[in-house]
């Protein structure tokens, strides 16, 4: 590992007595080494304290193999914090499960999932609400046979590498995060929502965000916006924001910033939606997804 990867690490201590770390990238990611996530009240305060730090300036945290079941899940992401609340997750919920979200290619009562694609955009998870989920824990039950991966990027390295006159004509500038922006494709293909979802979730149909966040917690800026959520700056118009948009979003999928995740059954993959984006390449045999061998099942959790 480089010097200059090793000084983007936490300044605080990194490798306890219960874990140790490998960089996953450059530029975002650790593997953590060492922990029984199925085992999570025997987890430390101090250790949750530093991964928590760990993903706060790495981004993301992948643990291999665990092998959760929905309860181990949850009990591992709730040491991190109290649970999100999206009234719509309860639609693609495992039965008796209403704070997990179903990620799946595969038919329920023949009818197909609607969350099959749902990754297909660039995004953060949630940023169409007033305050979105802080993290997502996403972990793997099935992998397709040959692809399937998530991808991966650090937003803060993305902002920080372009111009110091290009920060400082987005500093200003807001945006409006919706499911219903004319880039958006996640709802294409689902359900209509009822009036009570709609409300319960979405309240003015969107949220206004900051396009330069700062990370409350690594005092870092990162770039936030989204090709999912985003079609234009606050007081511009779609055709306005449109080329700036798509240069920002080009630098969004540049490969330099990424990390793609290959799936084993029982990963658990935790990422910071703050300091991240991710997406689902759809790079396995898609069209042949009633295939067993190509059944993707996936579970997530999100931090309020
Ligand atoms: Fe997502």
């Amino acid at each position: 590992m480089s010097e200059a990867a090793l000084a983007e690490r936490p300044a605080t201590k990194t490798t306890t007595p219960q874990f140790s770390l490998k960089p996953l990238c450059f530029r975002l990611g650790e593997e953590v080494i060492g922990l029984d996530l199925t085992r999570c009240d025997d987890i430390s305060d101090d250790t949750i304290k530093a991964l928590w730090n760990t993903l706060c300036h790495r981004g993301i945290l992948l643990f291999r193999k665990q092998h959760l079941n929905h309860d181990q899940h949850l009990a591992f992401t709730r040491r991190f914090g109290p649970l999100a609340k999206t009234g719509l997750t309860s639609r693609y919920a495992p039965d008796g499960y209403p704070d997990i979200f179903t990620v799946t290619n595969i038919r329920k009562n023949g009818e197909r999932s609607e969350t099959e694609n749902a990754a297909q955009q660039w995004h953060t998870d949630q940023t169409f609400l007033e305050v979105p989920a802080r993290a997502s824990m996403l972990r793997c039950e099935i992998p397709p046979q040959n692809g399937g991966d998530t991808m991966f990027c650090s937003t803060h390295h993305i902002y920080e590498d372009l111009s110091e006159g290009l920060k400082k004509t987005l500093a200003p500038l807001r945006a409006f995060h919706t499911l219903f922006s004319q880039r958006s494709k996640v709802m294409a293909g689902r359900k209509p929502l009822s009036d009570e979802e709609m409300s319960r979730v979405y309240g003015e149909q969107g949220a206004m965000q900051p396009v330069v966040l700062t990370h409350p917690e690594t005092g870092r800026k990162v770039l936030y916006i989204n090709e999912q959520c985003v079609d234009h700056f606050d007081g511009w118009t779609v055709e306005e924001s449109a080329p700036l948009l798509d240069y920002l979003y080009a630098q969004i999928r540049h490969p330099m910033y990424q990390y793609r995740h290959r799936w084993s059954a029982g990963d658990v993959v935790f990422w910071d939606n703050r300091c991240t984006q991710h997406y689902a390449p759809l790079d396995y045999d898609f069209a042949n997804r009633d295939a067993p061998q190509n059944h993707r099942l996936m579970f997530r959790s999100t931090l309020a």
